[in-house]
């Protein structure tokens, strides 16, 4: 697919349909994503990526969990408001805004307890205590798993309530106590439901950059 229209067309996508992806696509996406560049070539990303049976049983415990009003805590807790600036508040605001007026706000929650109904869900994890520049170069794999994702006709979406309930992830997947688990990206076909019409928009270039010549 032409760089730019993978680039511009990727957004999340938060209902997905019933059809399977096959290993061999999956494998390719994270393939792909190992061509990030990292802080000296560490590499210290891992990927735990969950299908069939083994993503049936972590969908219903977290669903046996939402139902009890178990809000979890990731290895890589939510971020409070209070740890971004007045002008993301207004963005994430914004976002917020959006939702309400779409009226998705209780399937937005519905389908975040439905692990987005993905056929396939990776988690990223590093090594506890792992250096700020990991977590940085782990952002660059993220992208470029949702990017190989897009050009390969996959929706995605990368996700902190997918990795909200650690206790459960490490029971199914295996992850060992000396990993955290740092966000899960839900991958699969998008299915046409109204959720995934959602666009979100981007901030002036020129508030964004500095230029000095
Ligand atoms: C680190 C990270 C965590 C996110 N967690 C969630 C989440 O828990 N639930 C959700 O619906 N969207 C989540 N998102 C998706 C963002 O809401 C989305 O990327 C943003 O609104 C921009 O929209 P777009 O991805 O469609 O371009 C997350 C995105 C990132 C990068």
């Amino acid at each position: 697919m032409d760089f730019d229209l993978v680039l511009r067309s990727r957004h999340s996508v938060r209902l997905f349909s019933e059809k399977p992806v096959t290993r061999d696509v999956l494998r390719k996406i994270v393939q792909d994503a190992q061509r990030a560049p990292s802080w000296v070539n560490a590499q210290e990303w891992r990927v735990y990526m969950a299908t069939g049976t083994t993503l049936a049983n972590i969908r219903a415990e977290y669903m046996a969990l939402a139902e009890k009003g178990e809000k979890g805590e990731g290895d890589y807790p939510m971020a409070h408001r209070d740890e971004w600036s007045k002008e993301a508040n207004e963005r994430m605001a914004g976002f917020m805004n959006l939702i309400a007026s779409e009226n998705l706000g209780p399937t937005m929650q519905q389908v975040q307890d439905l692990l987005f109904n993905a056929p396939a869900v990776a988690w990223l994890t590093l090594p506890k205590g792992a250096s700020r520049w990991a977590v940085l170069d782990l952002g660059a794999f993220e992208q470029s798993m949702l990017l190989s994702a897009t050009n390969r006709g996959l929706g995605s979406i990368p996700a902190y309530n997918l990795a909200k309930h650690p206790a459960v992830l490490r029971k199914f997947l295996g992850v060992p106590e000396t990993e955290d688990i740092v966000l899960g990206i839900a991958l699969g076909y998008e299915s046409e439901d109204q959720i995934n019409k959602i666009r979100t928009i981007r901030e002036l270039t020129d508030r964004v950059v500095t230029f000095k010549d």
